[in-house]
């Protein structure tokens, strides 16, 4: 009998060539392990074609549910944006794919994982770093980073094999989906000058053509999880299919991003995330109610340190435990709702509210019932103004080149 390998497969033209190409170049039985983490596949006609291409097991794994509890929501309760743009749909993903295929290697007593990216891309590093993380043992093989073989050539070793060929090999794209986003990336989008074609759009509708009536939808959160939409209660996945199916359909999601890959790319990608881009706003709107300024501000930066986190595969790290008690902490009042419209492409906060709400409206009005102590100000501004107006009186008003020099150099005399 001879060693088996997991290969997360995909049904695409790269996984289902790498079947083939294990069992030559490494002797390995070829365990093909397909996981849905809401990418409306045909799960059953994908594992059909595995055992037609070779492999001697085709598993699925239903991850929808883990995805979102233990890492699309986390993302969310610190608003995690790499670079501030990209939600981190297929980032996310990576980590849950590499302990999903370590646990079925453990129960196939396989010697080797595989998994079909390229050289090129961050998603080798997030599956290597987390399967050497989890199962140190365990072989990694990456054939499409080793076969060295070209589009048309993978294609040809495919005919050669009576691979068949998907229909989606023919598109100039590739694709990677889950319920967090679709990220698109290769053919005209390689040029950052030329604009998407409307081809590359699945989930959203252009904004040109999106309903001529702005659409309100109300999401409710409990520290930090949404858990209603309209007042309608509803299980996490369901929440985030509904709300990529109404945002998207207001044309709401579309991400244009030139993006800093950790292997020192800047790549030009192209984002459908609609339920993202809504919960990823409707969140802080309701955190800039229920939370403190200070909290607000180092919260933001603990942000950016997670989205870089998960973006550069770092998820199995104690880094990670550390941030997320941080982030799980500053959401013990993130609870509440927040009314959005959308509109031609638009989202746009609306209302929002929340039992822990720290607007006080007896302090922020103009008008009668105003509780806020003006006369206060007085001392406040003294004090606060107190270094700059003693800095202004030995530095600043003596200053040879007029106090105004501060506002930059002066323009050259003309003449
Ligand atoms: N640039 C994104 C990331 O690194 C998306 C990569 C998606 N892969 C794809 N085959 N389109 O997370």
């Amino acid at each position: 009998m001879s060693d088996k390998v997991v290969l997360a497969y995909s049904g695409g033209l790269d996984t289902s060539v790498a079947i083939k190409w294990l069992k030559e170049k490494y002797k390995l039985d070829v365990v093909a392990l397909t996981i849905d983490v809401g990418n409306e596949r045909e799960f059953s006609a994908i594992q059909q074609k595995a055992l037609k291409v070779g492999a001697v097991k085709a598993l699925v794994i239903d991850a929808k549910e883990l995805f979102v509890k233990y890492f699309v929501f986390p993302a969310l309760q610190a608003n995690a944006l790499y670079e501030g743009q990209y939600p981190l749909a297929t980032a996310l993903s990576r980590p849950l794919m590499a302990k999903l295929l370590v646990d079925v290697a453990r129960e196939e007593g396989a010697s080797a994982v595989a998994h079909g990216c390229t050289g090129k891309g961050n998603d080798q590093v997030r599956f290597d770093v987390s399967v050497n993380a989890l199962a140190p043992d365990l072989k990694i093989i990456a054939p499409a980073r080793e076969w060295g073989m070209t589009r048309e050539e993978t294609i040809a070793y495919a005919q050669k094999h009576d691979i068949p060929i998907p229909i989606t090999a023919s598109s100039p794209y590739s694709i990677d989906e889950n319920l967090w986003g679709k990220s698109i990336e290769c053919g005209v989008l390689e040029d950052p000058w030329a604009e998407p074609p409307d081809d590359v759009f699945t989930w959203t509708k252009s904004p040109d053509q999106a309903p001529d009536k702005p659409q309100y939808v109300e999401i409710g959160f409990e520290k930090g999880i949404p858990v209603t939409i309209d007042g309608q209660e509803m299980n996490g996945v369901t929440l985030i299919q509904h709300l990529n199916e109404l945002a998207g359909k207001h044309g709401v999601g579309r991400i244009d991003h030139l993006e800093n890959r950790l292997v020192g790319i800047k790549s030009r990608e192209i984002y459908e995330a609609p339920a993202a881009t809504v919960l990823l706003q409707a969140h802080q709107a309701l955190e800039a109610m229920t939370l403190s300024k200070s909290q607000v501000r180092f919260k933001q930066k603990v942000a950016g340190e997670y989205a870089d986190l998960i973006y550069n595969g770092l998820w199995f790290s104690q880094l990670n435990r550390d941030l997320s008690a941080y982030i799980l902490s500053s959401q013990r009042y993130v609870t509440g709702a927040v009314r959005l419209k959308l509109f031609k492409g638009n989202s746009t906060i609306v209302g929002r509210k929340s039992p822990h709400s720290l607007y006080r409206l007896s302090l922020a009005t103009y008008d009668k019932g105003d509780q806020f102590d003006q006369s206060a100000s007085v001392g406040f501004i003294h004090l606060w103004g107190l270094p700059v107006k003693t800095q202004a009186q030995v530095q600043l008003l003596g200053d040879e080149e007029g106090p105004l020099s501060i506002m930059g150099p002066k323009e050259p005399e003309e003449g």
